[in-house]
């Protein structure tokens, strides 16, 4: 199986359009040690000729452009991308949908809670129902991803929830303060191989790790996690927010509850950063902080990065 990321970045991706950050400056200025991220996505392919993208990023147009696999090879209309997994509603998981307009056959999969905010915004009628499917994942089932003419892509996910929030554009104040957040709105997905082997997770967005996630990941061969904050105050210590990561349903990558030390005893194979926000330090190759990551035995995706497993 092959997965070739498209985008690293969390919303908003490296440099964010309104960010003055020193990171985001630093990346505008060409600094080879800031190199600008578009927004989290990856695609996978068990016969590297038929890709399945997990999340649709707004830079999805760029992501094809800047990635041969995903381009039309034969006939005058056609496309090496077969499906799309969603993880969440977020505008940085499902905006890219609207770059796979004009009747091109693929199957689109994602929890009923995430179907159904398609189906209520009637944009997303660009993906013309007559050639794109919308299959229900459920929570804790396996389902083999298939071609929009049936056959199989040969990659098995299980969708499994992990602690999370709704996406921040559905948030419910009179909801309480998880702003009505259910299971279904933020998923972690196993993905296997056709005999059912886990090859890797992918875990863009999640807020805690508690003891079953630990254990369900515990001598995974790989894992993508959500390297979105540095530290939870870092939008408010930077003053480019006001929000903690927590309140954004993310947890961060260092401090006591962080995902350093939550991953530390797991004997994961190989451990990758993606959705990482434009003011984290781990963004730059020359930072402390990327040193103490490296240390730890994590790697920070970027634009173009593949792995084989
Ligand atoms: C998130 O991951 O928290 C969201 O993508 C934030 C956003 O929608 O900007
Ligand atoms: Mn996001």
């Amino acid at each position: 199986m092959k997965i070739r990321v498209l985008g690293a970045a969390a919303g908003g991706g490296y440099p964010q359009w309104n960010c003055n950050h020193p990171n985001s400056r630093r990346a505008r200025q060409h600094d080879s040690a800031a190199q600008p991220r578009t927004q989290s996505s990856i695609a996978v392919s068990a016969d590297n000729e038929h890709w399945v993208l997990f999340n649709a990023s707004p830079d999805l147009r760029q992501q094809i452009n800047d990635n041969d696999i995903l381009q039309p090879q034969k006939d005058l209309r056609h496309s090496p991308i077969q499906a799309v997994v969603l993880t969440n509603a977020d505008v940085d998981h499902i905006a890219g949908l609207l770059n796979l307009r004009e009747s091109q056959p693929f199957c689109l999969y994602g929890t009923q809670r995430v179907l159904d905010v398609l189906s209520a915004n009637p944009v997303f009628n660009v993906l013309n129902p007559q050639f794109v499917t919308r299959g229900a994942i459920r929570l804790d089932e396996p389902v083999a991803l298939k071609r929009p003419d049936g056959t199989a892509t040969g990659i098995v996910i299980e969708p499994f929830a992990v602690p999370g929030k709704v996406a921040l554009w559905l948030e419910d104040a009179s909801k309480g303060p998880n702003f009505g957040s259910v299971q279904e709105d933020t998923i972690a997905l196993d993905v296997r191989d056709s005999h059912g082997v886990t090859q890797f997770f992918y875990i863009p967005g999640c807020a805690a790790v508690p003891p079953e996630l630990s254990e369900r990941l515990s001598n995974a061969p790989l894992v993508f996690f959500d390297g979105t904050l540095w530290r939870d105050d870092e939008m408010i210590i930077s003053k480019v927010g006001v929000k903690t990561g927590k309140r954004m349903g993310h947890m961060s990558v260092s401090g006591e509850d962080g995902t350093l030390a939550a991953f530390e005893a797991l004997a994961i194979k190989r451990k990758v950063f993606i959705h990482i926000n434009t003011t984290n330090p781990i963004l730059l190759d020359d930072s402390p902080e990327r040193a103490i990551i490296a240390e730890a035995g994590w790697e920070v995706a970027w634009d173009g990065m593949e792995v084989s497993v």
